[in-house]
């Protein structure tokens, strides 16, 4: 049985949204714990809503899948809209992560959430969902014991 379904092939061979944006109105890294491997996305955002974002990764297939579903989820959303999309959902819309594989989502979710970190503070903004939200924080166990199959 192929370990990856059919969307992740998909957004790992055609990926979406690879590459850099210019003068980005956010840009936010993050490095897994887990893996090591690392992430950057970059935003641009007008009137509160998310109208481009780019990723590079130096991370696996499941991270450049997920990266690509995630940022494709989040062109068009609100800022509040984006802070609310968790790496479950990147899983679900990508019809599933081998379970080995959950900790590669949790990069593009935790790329997102800090470039919308560096927008909030470059722009003067507070949003109630990054309240206490630290970009450097490592992802901790749990997050990955909440989506097992
Ligand atoms: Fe590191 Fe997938 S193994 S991002």
């Amino acid at each position: 049985m192929a370990l990856y379904n059919d969307i992740v092939m998909e957004h790992f061979m055609n990926p979406k949204n690879v590459g850099e944006l210019e003068n980005p109105d956010g840009s936010g890294t993050y490095g897994s714990p887990v893996c090591g491997d690392m992430m950057q996305i970059q935003i641009r955002v007008e009137d509160e809503t998310i109208v481009d974002a780019k990723f590079k990764t130096f991370g696996c297939g499941s991270a450049i899948a997920s990266s690509s579903m995630a940022t494709s989820m989040i062109i068009g959303k609100t800022i509040e809209e984006a802070l609310d999309i968790t790496n479950k959902q990147i899983i679900d819309a990508l019809g599933g992560l081998p379970p080995v594989k959950v900790h590669c989502s949790v990069l593009a979710d935790r790329a997102i959430k800090n470039a919308i970190y560096d927008y909030a503070q470059k722009a003067g903004k507070t949003y109630a969902a990054l309240e206490g939200y630290d970009p450097n924080e490592d992802e901790d166990e749990h997050d990955h014991g909440d989506i097992e199959e």
